[in-house]
């Protein structure tokens, strides 16, 4: 007796049942599995009795894809084969939405320093951290360290400036003292850094002791070397006042943004001369000081209300929130092409993850600011707390400045200097390059 494989019997029955009549639409040969089976397959094998088919038996019919608007193809395989051919580039179209939406971003975060730092909070959204240390020394030092390390890391150059937004007021002094022990040690150089200042008063003449002018060449410009053409102060006598505050702007921008904005707050929680009230969008522009302000800064005039100015320039709050801008988008791409590429872009690095606004608030007579920047919710009324929303700020305080804010927002805060400290720890130096 003759024996055939159950394979072989199998493969013989599939072939009897797909024997078509004369006549039936037949899939072309080759089709994925649809294919008329070949007059080799159709052999029985010797002794396999095949079962008889009814004559009117009408061969499978097999399923089709059903396209909106188009017509069955008569075909036979065809259109099944058209619509596998038109889900690939859908297919790959998907893949690579994938990819870029979610695979890009991990890759590129995976693949930089700054990794674990941006993912913490939102991706690449908002990071708000406070930094709160013992005194105002301590402050001072940790602002200094922190703005020293920037530069260095930036590794900025003749085609490279890091740009810097600085502040005035007593708060700062303390930072300006220390940047200038690191250049007079040789640790720091501000030959490629250009600075944009906040603010400066309308109406007092520039050799004032009080402007600003006087105030940032006294305590830190005339103490390091940098261009003094590359330190940029808003003019308060410019006979065309807006006209210098939009000239103001345009130079922040043909500079790229500002790499770091150091600001300084009033006690009524006004950041640079943005009085309470001011919209949390504005740019550059005249301001009329409020009363608190007048007062807050009579100190600097013998304490004299009459000497005070009363009119200001200040950049808007909207210009300082810009901070972020010019690299956040930019980081990214420049991320995932240095990476895929194997090239240093210089910002796809740890640099570009880094905090983009300092805010230095001391003294026990900013602790309200202070919880009304941290606690409660942006307000426009405490120009500072708009930085709650802006991705990556850094408020540095000392203990006294915390006095109004809950015990355990201060214990939380306080929980994370191990982690904040590594921005300042180790301190670079330019001896090392
Ligand atoms: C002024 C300035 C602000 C500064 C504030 C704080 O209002 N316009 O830019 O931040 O004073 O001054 P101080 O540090 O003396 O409290």
């Amino acid at each position: 007796m003759s024996m055939c494989s159950a394979a072989e019997g199998l493969r013989e029955e599939r072939s009897c049942i797909a024997v078509p009549q004369a006549g039936a639409p037949r899939a072309a040969p080759g089709r994925l599995g649809w294919g008329r089976p070949s007059s080799a397959s159709l052999r029985p094998c010797p002794g396999h009795t095949r079962p008889e088919l009814p004559r009117e038996a009408a061969p499978i019919s097999r399923p089709r894809l059903a396209l909106p608007g188009r017509a069955p193809d008569s075909s036979g395989g065809g259109d099944a084969g058209a619509a596998g051919r038109a889900a690939v580039p859908v297919l790959l179209l998907l893949l690579l939405f994938i990819f870029l939406l979610v695979l890009v971003p991990l890759v590129a975060a995976a693949g930089c320093p700054g990794f674990k730092f941006v993912l913490s909070y939102k991706f690449l959204t908002a990071i708000m951290r406070l930094v709160i240390l013992e005194d105002y020394d301590q402050a001072s030092e940790w602002a200094a360290k922190y703005i020293c390390n920037r530069i260095i890391q930036f590794k900025p150059n003749q085609g490279r400036y890091f740009t810097l937004g600085l502040p005035t007021g007593n708060t700062p002094l303390g930072c300006y003292k220390k940047l200038i022990e690191y250049h007079k040690n040789g640790d720091l150089s501000f030959k490629y850094v250009k600075t944009f200042n906040m603010d400066e008063y309308v109406g007092l003449p520039r050799n004032h002791p009080e402007s600003y002018h006087s105030y940032m060449w006294n305590n830190f410009f005339k103490h390091i070397d940098i261009d003094p053409n590359n330190a940029h102060i808003l003019d308060g006598n410019a006979p065309d006042l807006q006209a210098e505050c939009d000239a103001f702007e345009k130079k922040i921008e043909e500079a790229g943004g500002i790499d770091l904005f150091v600001g300084g707050i009033g006690p009524d929680g006004h950041i640079a001369f943005n009085e309470p009230g001011s919209s949390l969008s504005s740019r550059t522009r005249l301001k009329t000081l409020a009363m608190d302000t007048i007062l807050a800064n009579a100190k600097y005039f013998d304490g004299d209300l009459s000497k005070v100015p009363t009119m200001a320039l200040t950049v808007g709050v909207g210009t300082v929130m810009d901070a972020r801008e010019v690299r956040t988008h930019l980081v990214l791409v420049a991320c995932v092409f240095s990476r895929l590429v194997g090239i240093d872009t210089g910002i796809g690095s740890k640099e570009s993850f880094v905090l983009q606004v300092m805010i230095l608030i001391t003294g026990a007579h900013k602790a309200f600011a202070l919880y009304k920047a941290i606690e409660e919710g942006v307000n426009h009324m405490w120009t500072v707390s708009a930085f709650q929303q802006h991705p990556r700020t850094i408020f540095v305080c000392d203990e006294d400045a915390t006095l109004e804010l809950r015990v355990k927002t201060v214990k939380y805060f306080k929980g994370l200097m191990h982690v904040h400290n590594k921005l300042v720890d180790p301190l670079y130096s330019m001896k090392e390059n």
